[in-house]
């Protein structure tokens, strides 16, 4: 049977296959598109499901293309695949007069998936004017800050961030819908990391380097924090903070419980959900020692796998358009102190994977809480290596921060460390509880990783 765009059944078969996809946020949901628009071989749908806002551009081809079969569906008689993944793709903005391009639009003739990526498509662009990558952002929240921050960080001379080579907005998105940029070569810095506790665990490994890496990293974050204190831009601040953040905050924190609890009825980590309530209480109590310090638009996403590492580069920040799914607008602003909280929560990420596949799954972790010395010898080195890099990972920071803590903190700089100390815990708990519905939209297996770290941590047991 052949079918067309225009049939019902069409939108039937297109939407068992896209929202069965693993970057799908509410599997099997129904949708409502709100806009769409064709242009050769090229489908753009505007697609509402279960509370998001989707840009998905399709290829609809007779050819089947040269991906891996979990890219692409068999439709009536097309081939159906999402077009940021086809060369036509980029060479149809320029011709498309619903789209506005900042930069230029490379001559793209190869493009290939990256792997792994759950909200958003990101492919690595073959191009005349060299390598470079592309994102397409299926989630649409406008306004997505990443253009702006890649923008501001770059003129202010901040050099580890990739280059932005083009910015595609989509009058019918009333936002950006492709971003295009430099390729940086580097490893993701949770590989790295991962990789050095692992050969600590094993006893191959001191803690030297694991220290050495993380203070650098320290650093590095500090940097940004620098540049985006000092760029002048009114939307990044800093600004100060007053109470209606304070309540922000605490609201925020309450929803996130209040939905956790619904979700999970039935579920192997509703056990953890009191431990972690109680974390949350304290939380909310905390958030009022921010009154009166600063607050600046930051990466708000900051974890081990938005770095790309290189000996010669060192870690290079990518991905700053917030966290998907926090709901518009992204373009909230917060205390520093937020991003090292993220990255201290990515430690203990790793750590608490690691935890997960020495027991042989992640429904394990929730059953160490009865068996409480299980494992004790694993978990305190795995807790002592998360001590070691967290620790590391702070004292490079205020390195290279506390000439400017006021303006960044709004804390005197030989007050710097110790305030972080403090400053970093209710962010660890608002960060895991947001973690914990990402994990529960995208891989609802690992909820209990984000839980246990912010309820009990590995030396609770
Ligand atoms: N400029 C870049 N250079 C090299 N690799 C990149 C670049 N941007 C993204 N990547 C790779 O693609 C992955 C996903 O990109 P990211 O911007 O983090 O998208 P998402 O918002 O979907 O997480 C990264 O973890 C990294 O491996
Ligand atoms: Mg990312």
């Amino acid at each position: 049977m052949e079918l067309h765009p225009g049939d019902p059944g069409f939108l039937k078969h297109l939407w068992s296959w896209v929202s069965t996809r693993p970057w799908f946020p509410c599997r099997g949901s129904g949708f409502r598109i709100i806009e769409s628009w064709s242009r050769g071989r090229i489908m753009h749908l505007v697609v509402n499901a279960c509370g998001y806002t989707l840009y998905l551009p399709l290829m609809l081809s007779q050819n089947e293309p040269g991906l891996p079969p979990k890219y692409y569906a068999r439709i009536g008689g097309a081939y159906i695949y999402e077009a940021g993944y086809s060369p036509e793709y980029y060479e149809s903005i320029a011709l498309d007069e619903l789209f506005t391009v900042e930069g230029s639009v490379p001559d793209v003739f190869e493009v290939h998936p990256v792997e792994g990526v759950y909200t958003n498509l990101v492919a690595l662009l073959r191009s005349r004017q060299g390598l470079m990558v592309a994102k397409t952002y299926r989630i649409v929240e406008p306004p997505n800050p990443e253009p702006l921050l890649l923008d501001v960080l770059w003129k202010a001379g901040y050099g580890a961030v990739p280059r932005l080579v083009a910015v595609v907005r989509a009058r019918p998105l009333d936002d950006v819908a492709i971003l295009i940029e430099e390729h940086v070569d580097g490893v993701e810095g949770a590989h790295v990391f991962a990789d050095l506790l692992e050969s600590y665990i094993d006893g191959e490994d001191t803690l030297e380097e694991s220290r050495w890496l993380a203070e650098r990293l320290g650093r590095s974050v500090g940097e940004l924090h620098k540049a985006l204190a000092s760029c002048g831009h009114p939307e990044v601040g800093p600004y100060t903070v007053d109470w209606g953040d304070v309540e922000a905050w605490r609201r925020r924190l309450e929803s996130r419980i209040t939905l956790l609890g619904r979700l999970g009825s039935g579920e192997p980590w509703l056990d953890l959900l009191p431990l972690v309530g109680e974390a949350a209480r304290r939380a909310a109590g905390m958030f009022k020692i921010f009154v009166g310090r600063r607050k600046m638009l930051l990466h708000q996403d900051l974890h081990l796998y938005q770095t790309l590492y290189s000996e010669d580069r060192g870690f290079v920040f990518i991905d700053f358009e917030g966290e998907p799914g926090r709901g518009a607008p992204r373009l909230s602003r917060e205390p520093p102190a937020r991003d090292l909280a993220c990255m201290i929560r990515s430690f203990n990420y790793l750590a608490v994977e690691h935890l997960a596949s020495r027991l042989g799954g992640y429904r394990r972790l929730v059953s160490l809480l009865r068996r409480r010395h299980a494992e004790q010898v694993l978990m305190d080195r795995l807790a002592e290596w998360e001590e070691a890099v967290v620790d590391a990972f702070l004292k490079g920071y205020v390195v290279v921060v506390a000439g400017l803590s006021e303006e960044i903190h709004g804390v005197p700089g030989h007050e710097l460390a110790g305030w972080l100390r403090e400053a970093v815990k209710p962010w660890l708990v608002e960060r895991g509880l947001y973690e914990a519905l990402y994990e529960y939209t995208y891989r609802p297996e690992a909820v209990a990783v984000p839980l246990l770290g912010v309820s009990t941590g590995l030396r609770g047991f």
